[in-house]
């Protein structure tokens, strides 16, 4: 890797075009005290660019994006644009094209906000949820449209190949941390794709000896991420089922509007990409109140993979300082804006 890594900065639609820039102030100072920089390539894809264009991104897009060394994505989404052009034609080929395939989700209580769940104040879990095949799958169709007869199918696709790379990940993760290796499944009720889902989990986390493997099915699971929050610590799931469960895990740790994520090609033959969970919120967009939170523990993330491990650990301890003294935005009761906290952030840098 170059000493100045290349990032492709698309800040997308909504309140990602306000907490994107917020966060790279922020991420540029933590690297700037170690005489550390990335080079930024702005890029403006998103929801505008296709009312414009017709595309969300150029033709050529996933040819620019190879030549990056990471991707910082803010959200995207509007109103007036139906999701399955806005995600279809930007993030999902992004995440399937460049081999993306674990989708980490870190959750971990923060100091200072307080989890709507009894005992949630000790979370600290990592969901790695696939991000490639499954249930979010281009198979399938309708048919008899606007008849009684109307019918739409869609198809599961799961891989030995898919299934063993994201539950090697998941359990290399566990054997770094508490040892312990959940699997999120529903081989009961799902009787093809699901009981091979726990045969693959089961035969790569054998070769982990050391991690202890728990299928439990995901209704039984969610309930018990609500009643025993803390016992968990790594939870490899399907594409779906990771979607939702890192939803409602970060609903655990208080707000979605912290919740960071990481797009990984863990073998680095293309660019991963870094984004908060939450999506565009077009309800507060424009107000200048949105969280960033998530964003800037995003740009940690990608500043570890990057390998500025230093840098990362500087910015992680200034937002969770941050949040800790109570500057909060309103979707965590406090009254701050988006540039105030950004701001008490840049603080903490400069005087850490
Ligand atoms: P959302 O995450 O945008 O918003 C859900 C709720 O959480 C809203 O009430 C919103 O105000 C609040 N919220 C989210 N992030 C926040 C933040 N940083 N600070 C304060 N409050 C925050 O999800 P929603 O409403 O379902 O989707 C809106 C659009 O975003 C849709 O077009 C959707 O497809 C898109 N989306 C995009 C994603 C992405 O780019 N990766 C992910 C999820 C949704
Ligand atoms: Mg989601």
């Amino acid at each position: 890797m170059t000493e100045r890594p290349l990032v492709a900065l698309i800040p997308g639609d909504g309140i990602g075009t306000e907490v994107a820039p917020a966060a790279v102030a922020c991420i540029d100072a933590a690297l700037a005290k170690h005489g550390q920089a990335v080079r930024w390539s702005p890029l403006d894809w998103g929801s505008d660019r296709y009312l414009r264009t017709g595309r969300m991104m150029p033709e050529d897009g996933l040819a620019q994006l190879a030549r990056h060394d990471a991707i910082f994505l803010g959200a995207v989404g509007v109103p007036d644009i139906p999701d399955t052009e806005t995600l279809w034609g930007l993030l999902i080929p992004i995440r399937r094209e460049f081999q993306q395939y674990v989708n980490l989700r870190p959750v971990r209580a923060l100091p200072g906000i307080s989890s709507p769940v009894r005992g949630g104040d000790e979370l600290d879990l990592m969901i790695v949820r696939e991000n490639t095949e499954g249930e979010y799958s281009e198979i399938g169709g309708r048919i008899f449209r606007g008849l009684p007869e109307e019918a739409a199918i869609q198809e599961n696709v799961f891989t030995r190949k898919g299934i063993s790379r994201v539950a090697a990940y998941a359990a290399r993760l566990a054997s770094t941390r508490r040892k312990l290796l959940t699997s999120a499944t529903k081989s009961n009720g799902i009787l093809h794709t699901m009981p091979f889902w726990d045969e693959v989990v089961a035969q790569t986390a054998a070769g982990y000896p050391s991690v202890v493997l728990e299928p439990i099915l995901i209704d039984a699971l969610a309930a018990k991420l609500i009643l025993r929050p803390a016992s968990f610590d790594v939870i490899v799931a399907s594409n779906l089922f990771g979607d939702i469960l890192s939803d409602l895990a970060g609903a655990i740790a208080g707000s979605i509007g912290v919740a960071p994520s990481a797009n990984l090609n863990p073998e680095g033959d293309f660019p991963s990409l870094f984004e908060p969970v939450h999506g565009s919120a077009p309800d507060i967009a424009g107000q200048g109140i949105a969280n960033p939170i998530g964003q800037i523990w995003s740009g940690a993330m990608m500043l570890d993979h990057l390998g500025f491990t230093l840098a990362a650990a500087d910015l992680t301890a200034a937002f969770e300082s941050v949040v800790g003294d109570g500057v909060l935005t309103r979707d965590l009761g406090g009254t701050a804006t988006t540039v105030e906290v950004r701001d008490a952030v840049l603080e903490r840098l400069r005087v850490s």
